[in-house]
């Protein structure tokens, strides 16, 4: 009788995630994703990256490219990523990533990538008008992830689709080139009160690098008067905050801002209406306001004093650049033979 069931991946569990450089940093980049890396590196392995490569699905200036990944660095270095403990590297430093990306382009099918729905997004109406590359980008994703046989992938809620894809390509290649427990089929860790921050304007919109209004998202560099005065500005409703979680059901400026304040505070939603329940939002957002000031102000100024010598940052760049080819030379090997490559 065979054994119906392949075998599993039976390497070390790693971490890996990744922020593409293009644009501003948000709370919801900061509590979706970068506060998990900083806590993960010390308990897993932890890779994190800035993925230009991904940036220029859609059009990026040439000439502010560099200084973009070194926004992104000095993001994550003033949030708690230790490059002593972590590895932390530009994508297109590690030229492996697009050529693991190409057999996962030979692997992946094209109704699978006509399901993602940040392409449809991103695309908007004329699809046909969209870069090759917007199209084939969560073949790359599941390459930047493969390649280090990651197990863990900490993102936002919005990113579950593309490790889903990341899973699906990671067992149709260990199926097709007879290599089982080749890939590890990785987890996405979205957990949390941060998983998914909606826009200050719009409480049924992501807060997103792309959206047109300032005033829908906290960016990272804002200073403490431009914080306070986007939370008071935040769209509410009129009502007391209750005391109770359904309560919040259908009001989803009010859920939102009370699920920031707990991410925050690093408290459970429920523990915030124990403590604001019956008072309305003019007592509420000066208390928001001020919880983040406190938690994002240090981050600002952190982020500013890093960006004064960017040689230091090119330096740990490089330094993890080296380190992640290290892991990665070894994969892209192995992946030539198996796929029977000349260059093996
Ligand atoms: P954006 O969607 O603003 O362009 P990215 O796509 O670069 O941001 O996302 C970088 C990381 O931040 C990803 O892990 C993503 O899931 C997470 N993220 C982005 N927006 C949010 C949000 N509003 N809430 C929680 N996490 C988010
Ligand atoms: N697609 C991710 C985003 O938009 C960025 C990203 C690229 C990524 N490659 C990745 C995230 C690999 C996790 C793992 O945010």
């Amino acid at each position: 009788m065979t054994d119906q069931t392949p075998a599993p991946f039976a390497g070390p569990k790693r971490v890996l995630s990744g922020v593409q450089p293009t644009g501003d940093l948000h709370l919801g980049n900061y509590l979706g994703a970068l506060v998990k890396f900083a806590r993960l590196q010390h308990e897993i392995p932890t890779f994190i990256f800035v993925a230009d490569q991904h940036a220029i699905t859609e059009w990026q200036d040439p000439a502010k490219l560099k200084g973009q990944v070194r926004e992104i660095t000095a993001a994550y270095l003033a949030t708690g990523l230790d490059p002593k403990v972590a590895t932390i590297f530009a994508q297109s430093a590690v030229p492996e990533h697009t050529e693991l990306a190409w057999v996962f382009d030979c692997v992946a099918r094209i109704g699978w990538l006509d399901r993602m729905t940040q392409f449809k997004d991103k695309a908007g109406k004329h699809k046909e008008r969209a870069s090759v590359g917007l199209y084939a980008y969560p073949v790359l994703q599941a390459a930047d992830i493969l390649l280090y046989k990651a197990t863990h992938v900490p993102v936002g809620e919005d990113q579950r689709q593309h490790l889903e894809l990341t899973r699906d390509i990671a067992q149709k290649f260990n199926h097709d080139f007879g290599a089982p427990g080749f890939f590890p089929l990785p987890d996405a860790l979205t957990q949390g009160p941060g998983a998914r921050i909606m826009s200050l304007r719009d409480g049924r919109a992501k807060m997103s690098k792309s959206d047109p209004s300032d005033y829908s998202r906290i960016n990272l560099t804002d200073d403490a008067e431009t914080i306070s005065q986007k939370i008071r500005k935040a769209r509410t409703d009129p009502d007391p905050l209750p005391a109770s979680l359904d309560a919040l059901e259908g009001r989803p400026e009010a859920q939102n801002l009370v699920g920031v304040y707990a991410a925050l505070a690093g408290k459970a939603p429920q523990a915030v209406l124990d403590e604001f329940a019956g008072q309305g939002f003019g007592v509420f957002k000066p208390r928001l306001a001020d919880l983040a000031v406190e938690v994002l102000g240090p981050i600002g100024a952190e982020m500013r004093r890093l960006l004064a010598d960017p040689a230091e940052i090119d330096r740990i760049l490089a330094d993890g650049a080296a380190r992640a080819r290290a892991l990665a030379q070894p994969t892209m090997a192995e992946v030539r033979k198996i796929v029977g490559f000349w260059n093996s």
